[in-house]
């Protein structure tokens, strides 16, 4: 049985508590599915800085090259603004370094979070939409220059950029319902009228089987939360990805509940819960695990290619929401260390019964 090398980057504030519950969450469906995997904990963001002067260090960058998938809690917090390195500098670079250019971000409104949503149920129920985010390029990555008197971000995208993101969003359009809609600023960016351009050939070359729609930004923030089922695959750049994710969270209800796969053309992908360290619940158990865990199911799907562990990490997270339980950020009185444990019983709950399912079955063929 091959081993499956996985580095855990907690970072900082609520980084380390989810982090945990990811790691056991894989522990477990690894013990009960007969996988090994193998953890190691290295460091990045503000605690790199702290312990080395670096938000990245190298020698985390080399265990993540040497690993089959990374997972990532969050970086950052107040501490260290202000500093000459920033805690971002961290995740920005691993992504760079890694060459993750596709950030998936499913949004998906279950029977069990229906109610909890901070929207009317009727323009809720049934989302299911996934944001493809372009995660290496644009204004996060472009020149920055500052003076006393100016700033500036330099957004560039290449024709390649656009290309490589764009079939990502085809490829699982394709697997879905097979529609996307292009979200850009093609009324005012040269970035994205040449955005526009460059999806619009792939569309019309490789996928005339997908449908395909553009949407200004600024539309798009508005029909999400208008009318959200509309949306199946929504592909975007960078920064609007960044600020379109936290506010389609607020479809099913907390940003606490998202997970996000971050890949490139070669593994190791990185997994990364959308949230950040979010310092004013930091250290208090209080965190919603389930964007982590959700992202450890992404790390089993994507990374490893284990469809039954990342289907069963899914399923019992569902189940526990429909069990009633959620932590704080949901209105509910659970801790995050308590909702991991609560999955992980489900976990093992739905793995014996379908054991327990599957004897009896060959009982009754077999007499
Ligand atoms: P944040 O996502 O950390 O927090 C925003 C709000 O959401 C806060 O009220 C927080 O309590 C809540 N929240 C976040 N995650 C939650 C969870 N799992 N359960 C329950 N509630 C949760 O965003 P912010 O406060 O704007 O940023 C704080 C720091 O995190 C900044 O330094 C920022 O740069 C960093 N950040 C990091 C990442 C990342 O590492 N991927 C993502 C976003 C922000
Ligand atoms: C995210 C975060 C990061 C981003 C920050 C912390 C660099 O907000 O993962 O969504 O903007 O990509
Ligand atoms: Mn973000």
């Amino acid at each position: 049985m091959s081993t499956f090398r996985i580095v855990l980057l907690p970072g900082d504030g609520v980084g380390r508590e989810v982090t945990t519950a990811a790691k056991h969450v894989m522990a477990a469906a690894a013990e009960l599915f007969d996988v090994d995997l193998e953890f190691s904990e290295e460091l990045i963001g503000g605690a790199a800085i702290d312990a080395t002067g670096e938000p990245l260090p190298q020698r985390t960058l080399d265990a993540c090259i040497a690993s089959d998938a990374a997972f990532l809690g969050a970086v950052g917090g107040p501490k260290w603004d202000g500093g000459t390195r920033r805690p971002e500098e961290g995740l920005l670079g691993i992504r760079k370094a890694l060459g993750l250019f596709a950030n998936l971000r499913p949004v998906k409104v279950t029977e069990a979070t229906l109610a909890h949503s901070p929207l009317k149920p009727q323009i809720v129920k049934g989302v299911d939409l996934l944001i493809v985010r372009e995660l290496t390029g644009g204004a996060y990555f472009g020149e920055k220059k500052r003076d006393a008197k100016a700033a500036s971000d330099l957004c560039v995208y290449t024709v390649a950029e656009i290309e490589r993101v764009a079939r990502i969003a085809f490829d699982a359009a394709q697997k879905r319902r097979g529609y996307v809609t292009s979200v850009d600023k093609a009324n005012v960016m040269e970035t994205s009228r040449l955005w526009r351009d460059t999806v619009n050939r792939i569309h019309k070359a490789e996928y005339p089987d997908v449908a395909l729609d553009h949407m200004l930004v600024d539309t798009a923030a508005m029909r999400l939360i208008q009318k959200p089922r509309d949306f199946d695959v929504l592909l975007t750049e960078n920064m609007f990805g960044d600020i379109l994710s936290d506010e389609a969270s607020m479809l099913p209800g907390s940003i606490g509940l998202l997970g996000s796969a971050s890949l490139g053309t070669r593994q190791p992908g990185l997994f990364e819960p959308i949230h950040g360290s979010a310092p004013d619940i930091a250290g208090r158990d209080l965190a919603n695990p389930a964007g982590a865990i959700l992202s450890a199911a992404m790390l089993m799907r994507y990374g490893l290619d284990r469809t039954q562990e990342a289907d069963a990490i899914e399923n019992a997270v569902t189940q526990v929401q429909k069990s009633g339980r959620f932590t704080a950020d949901l209105g509910g009185a659970e801790t995050c260390s308590g909702m991991t444990h609560a999955v992980i019983d489900a976990l093992s709950r739905a793995f014996w019964a379908s054991r327990h399912y599957s004897v009896q079955q060959h009982q009754m063929h077999w007499g």
